[in-house]
């Protein structure tokens, strides 16, 4: 039996990406940002109120997500942000307190541009096979993997749950990786 499972729900999103683009970039020629899990990258506010088409978007995608683990929630977006990484940029390991499901939406970006690490929830998980004496993996999978690697693209959306430890690689190219990120209780 397979015990202690995560569920990522990876949907692909029909959204005006350049109308997307034009709006954050509108919001990042005039906001300084935040300081966040962002290293070099620029993070807006929650921006919300700016985004309702968006979040009419993802709500259903959740919805499904959580009908999935059979979980009974009402789903409230309670926070939507724009990250925008330009070259080595990238976001140090991090999760997302006081929230139940994450979710990225990439707008724009090569696939060099930097992926979601996803990474493996079981606190002793490293400490007890890659420390000592190494662990050596034939074929990864969903049992000896310590991180999952997403790459962008744009009109890709990812949810998972705020709990789940998650970084951002650098970004590797001159071109900029814009995505949206979302937290819902
Ligand atoms: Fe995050």
């Amino acid at each position: 039996m397979d015990i202690f499972a995560c569920k990522i729900k990876e949907s692909h999103l029909d959204i005006d990406n350049d109308k997307l683009y034009s709006l954050i970039s509108n919001i990042y020629s005039h906001h300084a940002g935040r300081s966040e899990s962002n290293k070099g990258g620029w993070q807006s506010e929650n921006i919300i109120s700016k985004l309702t088409d968006f979040v009419d978007k993802i709500k259903p995608i959740v919805k499904e997500y959580v009908d999935e683990i059979k979980l009974n929630i009402e789903l409230d977006v309670t926070q939507v942000w724009a990250n925008v990484n330009k070259y080595k940029d990238y976001n140090a390991q991090h999760f997302h307190l006081q929230s139940n499901f994450t979710g990225v939406y990439f707008v724009k970006g090569k696939k060099e541009a930097g992926n979601l690490l996803l990474h493996n929830p079981f606190t002793n998980f490293n400490y007890c096979w890659f420390n000592g004496k190494l662990v050596k993996i034939i074929t990864p999978n969903q049992y000896n993997s310590q991180v999952v690697k997403i790459y962008p693209q744009p009109g890709k959306l990812i949810v998972f749950p705020s709990w789940l430890q998650h970084s951002v690689e650098p970004n590797l190219t001159n071109e900029e990786r814009v995505s949206i990120s979302f937290d819902i209780n």
